[in-house]
């Protein structure tokens, strides 16, 4: 057996390495291991999934989404970010950080950073906010927590990977000053403020090139900007040219596939595109990497799964955000006679699915839970099939009858498991119709009807008018129906948060029109205007805004006091009262709006937040400090952030709707120059706005992609795409097909992980296939394949020879 270091200098293994050795460094072992050189006794660690807890598979090859090791399943990131609580959510990566150790695991593969583009994409449950601010704040205080432990993060998906359909070969085409502003500051916030270990790239492409391989991207912007010192990961299948990804500096691709890759490697040092120095550079950062593993490695320790599955509980109430409360309906008090409506109270919704999925140590239900907080028997109706969309008229009349004959119900109600999963985008906003027709049904039957909802992005509610109680339980974990228990009986007093806008409709998001795109690129036409930086633009009515969520006690603003400081910040002073008979915790938050911006500016914008807690009747002085970032925009022409001179409105609030204090400060800044003015931007009310003519002069380029036409095949071309235009691919798809049914076996047919696998052989390019081939198929064989399906057979016959 070969006896593995427990340290060792970086630099004096690299000078031992052989050429063979540094490329074989360059791609994982197998699924979930890092490479290793058994010679030196340098081990292979292990980088699993996260984010919501450690899915580390009881075997290391190939995916099994649901065989692993059981760990604690945390509330998914919306309910995190929902808790506004960077201390709370860092004691969740501390958790997290545990169990990796527990069960020898080096990195958790999280948090996830992307922003929130659409309500509609399929992993929004999976990300935290539609704010970079929220969500910069929230992955680092994940990041530290993890890292606390000796154990990695990796900081995904990097970058603009904010949808599901076609995510392996999508072109997100998208101006520069949103991806500052936007996109890119959420990974920035968090990359500045944590270092995490590691950054994973996305699958997609970044205007025009591929994030496995965007010199830009990953060393111009991240390293040379931002200051990352660690590696960098590709997605699961990422890598399309890897000596390309070498020199762009994509340190370790991602799974092991039998070092398939290494070829390209090879050619490209020998062809003098790719220096010894390059690759040197991403050794190092492999080596460096797993000598920071190395204790995870060797010591297991213990940790205390019970105390974890407290905290799970803790957070997840925490996350919970108290939509609406007419009459007071809430808190419910034990003396009333109560039933439960909804089989997600019986067979709970509680996280995502995809590669986030965990099996969880203990699963809390809401009607258990219930039962054991009044210590005595409740009713309960079904109400609908968990994944039907049809109503059932049976149901719904025996949930009806029940829902007459007490006080109170609790009707749980929210998504359906295949409505949100990796992989898959949804189509609509709606839940299923079997959904809705209960909710309207039992709240016209009872009128004190709290309905709790279970899912993880917004959701339409055309009940909404007619009930009095809507509590959003996102997805909240193993111990979610324990935490909203907690919160219909007043254990907790609620405190959470929207991070994120719920609109009216699907429609009305900024992005409606131009999302997921036409299947080869995606235009982020609405630019900078994301959430409620278009809603409250816009002037758009929205059902919930950003930042709202009620509490059973109340708070007070006082005045706003403003003061800028010799530094130039400024300081933001006010006192917020608890004016209730209850304690309770507010988020105070903070806006910014440039009152005479000469460039297009949203409304206002989150540049500061903090959470308080408040015995009833008590008073604290809230202090929170704007530094100059919180002013700028990002001037793309200068290529620098650029604070206007002149006014700005310091707003504090307890939503981006609900402002309770103003203050003015006139800051020296620049005189920014007047931007040209672009119809599409500057008055974004009208159904002129993100015109294609005004989005052109935005972007600065021209909006194309490389289109996959027979001809230009590549690689990187769905073999869906191909099929129609060529037998060999037609076969191979379905070749693909026939293994993922395979793979899918004796999985649940109509479930989300199969669902999940088809789509990925309906969208899956060459380059992913070699993944699961694990090394079985060589890199030149796909290249002939490409060739053939080209029409081009000279260029495939040489393919072949050379392979
Ligand atoms: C996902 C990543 C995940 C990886 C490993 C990919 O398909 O996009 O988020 O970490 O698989 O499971």
């Amino acid at each position: 057996m070969t006896a593995y270091v427990h340290d060792f200098d970086v630099a004096q293994v690299l000078a031992q390495l052989t050429f063979a050795e540094k490329i074989a460094l360059c791609s994982g072992k197998s699924f979930w291991q890092m490479p290793g050189i058994e010679r030196l006794g340098i081990p292979s660690v292990y980088i699993t999934d996260g984010p919501h807890g450690v899915r580390k598979q009881r075997q290391l090859e190939g995916v099994s989404l649901e065989n692993t090791i059981p760990s604690t399943c945390f509330p998914t990131a919306s309910a995190l970010a929902s808790t506004w609580d960077c201390e709370l959510v860092q004691m969740v990566g501390g958790a997290i950080g545990a169990e990796a150790r527990a069960l020898n695991v080096s990195v958790v593969l999280g948090p996830g950073t992307n922003i929130k583009r659409s309500p509609l994409g399929g992993r929004n449950f999976e990300y935290f906010s539609e704010d970079p601010l929220l969500s910069s704040q929230m992955s680092a205080a994940w990041i530290n927590g993890v890292q606390s432990q000796q154990v990695g993060a990796s900081l995904k998906h990097f970058a603009a990977n904010n949808q599901e359909s076609r995510r392996m070969t999508i072109d997100t085409l998208v101006d520069e000053r949103a991806l500052r502003e936007i996109y890119l500051a959420s990974f920035e916030g968090a990359i500045k403020t944590a270092q995490p270990w590691t950054v994973m790239c996305a699958y997609n492409l970044l205007n025009g090139e591929s994030c496995s391989q965007h010199s830009w991207l990953l060393t111009e912007v991240l390293r040379n900007e931002w200051g990352f010192t660690g590696l960098v990961v590709s997605d699961w299948g990422a890598v399309v040219e890897r000596a390309a990804g070498i020199a762009a500096g994509m340190d370790l691709e991602m799974p092991g596939n039998g070092n398939a890759n290494g070829v390209s490697i090879r050619d490209a040092i020998d062809q003098g595109t790719l220096t010894i120095a390059q690759l040197d550079a991403v050794v190092t950062r492999v080596l460096t990497l797993i000598k920071r593993s190395l204790p995870s490695y060797h010591e297991t320790i213990t940790c205390d799964w019970d105390a974890h599955h407290v905290l799970a509980r803790r957070v997840a109430a925490a996350g919970i955000v108290l939509l609406k409360n007419d009459h007071d309906v809430l808190p419910l008090q034990s003396t009333q006679q109560v039933a439960v409506i909804g089989s997600f109270a019986k067979a709970p919704r509680y996280q995502g699915a995809g590669s986030s999925y965990i099996n969880p140590t203990r699963l809390d239900t809401v009607y258990d839970m219930l039962v054991a907080h009044l210590g005595r028997d409740v009713e309960y109706a079904a109400g609908y099939h968990p994944r039907a969309k049809a109503p059932d008229a049976a149901l719904i009349a025996e949930a009806v009858a029940l829902a007459k004959r007490v006080e109170v119900v609790v009707l749980v109600v929210g998504l359906p498991d295949i409505y949100e999963a990796e992989g898959i985008d949804r189509t609509t906003m709606a839940l299923p119709a079997s959904h809705d027709a209960l909710v309207t049904a039992v709240v016209a039957a009872n009128p004190r009807t709290v309905v709790v909802l279970c899912n993880g992005a917004p959701v339409e509610m055309p009940w909404h008018d007619q009930t009095p109680a809507i509590v959003e339980a996102y997805l909240g974990g193993q111990a979610g129906g324990g935490a909203i228990v907690d919160v219909l009986y007043g254990v907790v007093n609620p405190s959470g948060k929207l991070a994120e806008t719920i609109p009216m409709h699907g429609s009305d998001c900024s992005a409606a029109s131009f999302f997921p795109g036409d299947g080869q690129m995606v235009v982020y036409r609405e630019s900078i205007y994301v959430g409620y930086r278009y809603y409250d633009t816009a002037d758009v009515a929205v059902r919930y805004p950003f930042g709202h969520g009620l509490s059973y006690t109340s708070f007070a603003y006082g005045d706003v006091v403003t003061q800028i400081q010799p530094d130039g910040n400024v300081m933001v002073t006010l006192s917020v009262t608890n004016t209730g008979n209850r304690a309770g915790h507010e988020v105070v938050q903070v806006y910014v709006r440039d009152v005479a911006a000469r460039v297009f500016r949203p409304a206002h914008e989150l540049k500061a937040f903090t959470k308080v807690y408040l015995e009833a009747g008590a008073t604290t002085t809230v202090q929170l400090t704007l530094d100059a970032r919180a002013f700028a925009f990002y001037d793309v022409a200068s290529a620098q952030w650029l604070v206007e001179a002149g006014e700005f409105e310091i707003q504090v609030g307890s939503s981006s709707r609900d402002i309770r204090g103003r203050a003015v400060v006139t800051l020296v800044g620049v005189a920014a120059q007047p931007q040209r003015v672009l119809a599409g931007y500057s008055d974004i009310r009208g159904n002129d706005a993100f015109n294609e003519t005004s989005f052109a002069q935005v972007y600065g380029k021209p909006l194309t992609t490389k289109r996959h036409t027979r001809g230009n095949f590549t690689i990187n071309t769905p073999i869906s795409d191909m099929a129609t235009h060529s037998w060999i691919a037609r076969a191979l798809h379905n070749q693909m097909r026939r293994q993922m049914q395979q793979m899918i076996g004796a999985m649940d047919a109509d479930g989300p992980t199969a669902l999940l696998f088809r789509t990925m052989a309906d969208e899956m390019p060459p380059r992913t296939l070699m993944m699961f081939a694990q090394g079985k198929i060589k890199l030149a064989w796909m290249h002939a394949f490409v060739a053939l399906a080209n029409r081009k057979y000279l260029q495939a016959l040489r393919a072949l020879i050379r392979g």
